[in-house]
């Protein structure tokens, strides 16, 4: 069988990112037959409801491609000012419309990563709430929140803490099960 695809999108445009840092580390905590591939949303412009009926630019219909070509989807996100970076929510606006929104019964799986001691906690509410009503089916459990994580990463950015090595595992091996899952559901 062809490993399940997952698509990786960060919600940090920042180089040092440890949104960022955590989806790499996921690349290689997989469970055997998933394939992680990371896209970048840098490029991607302001929505604009003019602009998608003119045609879909181009940073944004590879993104939409990639997104409704994957089995799953999995956002690895900061949390601005208790909810969704502005970055993350303009991609998700962009994939979000119709026709063919590509969020309708894709499995998603989500996590925060935060230098504070909540972990970004709170943005993980916001992302299911509008993932959700997008009909996107979002892990419920493992919840991973990667609290006080500045000491959790090397300067390079390698996740060198062991216990969310673990925790990052169990994410991706629940989440195998869950886009199975959810692909009998289809
Ligand atoms: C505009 C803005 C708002 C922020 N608000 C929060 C917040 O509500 N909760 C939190 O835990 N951290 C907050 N932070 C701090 C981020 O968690 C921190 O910058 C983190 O490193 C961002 O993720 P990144 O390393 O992947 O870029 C905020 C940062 C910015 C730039």
């Amino acid at each position: 069988m062809a490993d399940l695809k997952v698509l990786g999108i960060c919600g940090s445009l920042r180089k040092a990112s440890l949104n960022m840092a955590a989806l790499r580390a996921c690349s290689d905590l997989l469970p055997a037959g998933m394939a992680l591939q990371i896209t970048s949303i840098a490029d991607i412009p302001m929505f604009n409801q003019d602009v998608f009926d003119a045609g879909m630019p181009d940073p944004v219909k590879p993104l939409r491609g990639e997104i409704a070509a994957a089995d799953g989807l999995l956002l690895a996100s900061p949390e601005y000012n208790f909810s969704v970076s502005g970055p993350l929510k303009n991609a998700i606006d962009w994939g979000s419309r119709p026709p063919n929104q590509v969020f309708q019964d894709k499995a998603i799986a989500v996590f925060s990563v935060s230098p504070g001691p909540m972990g970004g906690a709170r943005v993980q509410y916001d992302l299911r709430r509008i993932l959700g009503q997008l009909w996107g089916h979002v892990l419920p459990r493992p919840e991973i929140f990667i609290g006080n994580a500045a000491s959790k990463f090397d300067a390079q950015g390698k996740l060198t803490d062991e216990t969310t090595r673990k925790l990052l595992t169990d994410l991706l091996v629940g989440f195998k099960a869950w886009i199975i899952r959810m692909q009998v559901k289809k």
